[in-house]
């Protein structure tokens, strides 16, 4: 059968960067030079607000709930299932199409989350908004949500490789934040600010 292919589309779909086509779209500046540097929704909100920060975050979240949700519906075996989000994460961390140097991952991790089990994704949004009310840092609503993110699939799947796919995501998220865990150290991470 030809369902391994769902692991390379889910890489290029993972490597389509919201964050710089829809900045290109609107007229605003690329992510990537301005604020954190990152190509993400949070730093597309400091640069163009709401609207372009919205469009960013659910183009981000359909790239990996998309191929997971057709990896589902078409019954792939669970490994390949898992493999399939963990593609989509690594496209959207290191995208083909713009020279490898991606996003730090929180909104399709979001979305293949949800693509693995609808409970699993919403208990990830539901911790980050949690966070985000009291603390207003996107940073530290998103690594606190990683963190409880393997126990959160234990839970509600039980599944050990889906346990270890999300563990993995939690650990490779984790590293692309390091710059923002160091600030987070220093007291020096700000609600908007980069
Ligand atoms: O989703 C990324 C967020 O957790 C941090 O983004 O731009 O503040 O580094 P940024």
């Amino acid at each position: 059968m030809m369902e391994w292919l769902f692991v390379p589309a889910a890489y290029l779909i993972g490597s389509v960067s919201s964050a710089i086509i829809i900045c290109r779209l609107m007229g605003l500046p690329d992510p990537r030079e301005q604020g954190s540097g990152n190509p993400g929704a949070t730093n597309v909100m400091r640069i163009g607000g709401k609207k372009a920060a919205g469009i960013t975050l659910l183009g981000d979240m359909l790239k990996g709930l998309i191929p997971v949700y057709g990896a589902n519906l078409f019954g792939v075996p669970i490994e390949l299932l898992a493999a399939t989000g963990l593609a989509a994460f690594i496209g959207h961390l290191y995208p083909v199409f713009f020279g490898f140097k991606g996003g730090k991952g929180v909104a399709t991790t979001i979305g293949v989350l949800l693509g693995y089990s609808w409970f699993l994704g919403l208990a990830f949004v539901a911790t980050w908004l949690l966070i985000y009310k009291i603390s207003k840092i996107s940073s530290l609503s998103a690594l606190i949500a990683a963190v409880l993110a393997p126990a959160y699939a234990w839970f509600i799947l039980g599944s050990p490789t889906l346990v270890e796919a999300s563990a993995l995501m939690t650990a490779v998220l984790l590293w692309r934040h390091k710059s923002n865990i160091q600030r987070l150290l220093a007291g020096e991470e700000a609600a908007i600010k980069p």
